[in-house]
């Protein structure tokens, strides 16, 4: 593992995560991705200590990673839906976590459609002045940290499988297309990327794309772009990763089709030739096939790194377990 000092408590949000702290995760992802690529991939860093996976809204990858994380570094794993748990019965989010507090858990990943809910439980342990981490594990519109820093590992990885770092992605153009309103990867993506020195040009129809996104770029060291057309966000692009209409979060009629919608901000092989040649396509998941990206784009592997995105997550989120829990042994 890389010889460092991580002060970092709770993983909520990445807006002020220094680069340093990048760099930090990047190695340590990588050390490992050398790790799950052995015969045996399991270490002992975490045994004795138990992770409890909070997830109140459904996920696939997210929930899975975290899981399959936690039991390659050798932690006791607790999983937890709501829809089959007390809260049915009328159990607060706070008692709920109270209740995992007194299993000893030391780790606590939480998912939750409302915005902030991460940040409080994170209080209240605080408050209670017991040693748990909290990790955000995607919280309504708000983050999405450890889906960025995977984002950010695959990227840096494609550009230097040996030693993928910060530096790489300076002066990097990095297209994000879709419903970037209701996403909480854009935010969390856009911190990241801009604190690592690439340009993010953000493209959507604007009642998906309000100004508000162009401060995101201030005093950082990529600067962020807002485009209502995707040509110019395309033009040049090293990187485009394209988001999920999140038709759940739709509340007004904020598109006229899904056809046009298709049509006008949908990436496919044809359009991916305004950007430079060697152009990586992302997506977190999960696709709308058809829709936001086109079907056969999603499976093409000379341009897709959905699956490789997946594989990152359980590296990346060994490596966020290991930093957070490895003082607490
Ligand atoms: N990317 C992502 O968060 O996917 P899940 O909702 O499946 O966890």
């Amino acid at each position: 593992m890389p010889n460092t000092t991580w002060t970092r408590h709770h993983i909520l949000s990445l807006a002020d995560f220094t680069t340093v702290e990048y760099d930090t995760v990047l190695q340590t992802a990588a050390s490992f991705q050398e790790v799950l690529s052995r015969r045996t991939k399991k270490v002992p860093t975490l045994q004795g200590q138990v992770v409890a996976n909070l997830f109140f809204e459904p996920s696939t990858r997210t929930r899975s990673s975290f899981e399959l994380a936690a039991k390659r570094l050798s932690a006791d794993t607790l999983n937890f839906a709501s829809g089959t748990s007390s809260m049915t019965k009328g159990e607060t989010i706070l008692d709920t976590a109270k209740t995992y507090l007194a299993m000893g858990t030391d780790i606590m990943v939480i998912r939750h459609r409302e915005a902030g809910v991460p940040n409080a439980i994170a209080q209240e342990m605080d408050r209670l002045g017991v040693h748990v981490s909290v990790l955000n594990a995607g919280d309504g519109q708000h983050e999405h940290p450890s889906q960025a820093l995977l984002d950010l590992f695959t990227i840096c990885t494609l550009l230097d499988p040996d030693n993928p770092r910060v530096e790489l992605l300076k002066d990097k153009k990095i297209a994000i297309v879709g419903d970037i309103l209701h996403s909480r990867v854009a935010r969390s993506n856009i911190w990241s990327f801009t604190a690592c020195g690439a340009d993010v040009h953000l493209a959507a129809p604007p009642t998906l794309l309000p100004k508000l996104f162009a401060d995101y770029g201030e005093d950082r060291p990529g600067k962020v772009f807002l485009h209502w057309e995707l040509e110019p966000a395309l033009q040049d692009a090293d990187f485009v990763m394209t988001l999920r209409l999140q038709k759940e979060r739709m509340t007004a009629h904020l598109l006229p089709s899904l056809r046009e919608y298709h049509q006008m901000f949908g990436i496919t092989r044809s359009k991916l030739q305004l950007c430079k040649p060697n152009v990586k396509v992302l997506h977190p998941g999960p696709v709308n096939r058809g829709v936001e990206i086109s079907s056969e784009l999603m499976d093409d592997p000379e341009f897709s790194l959905i699956q490789a995105q997946v594989t990152s997550g359980v590296a990346v989120r060994m490596a966020l377990l290991y930093l957070i829990g490895s003082g607490k042994s």
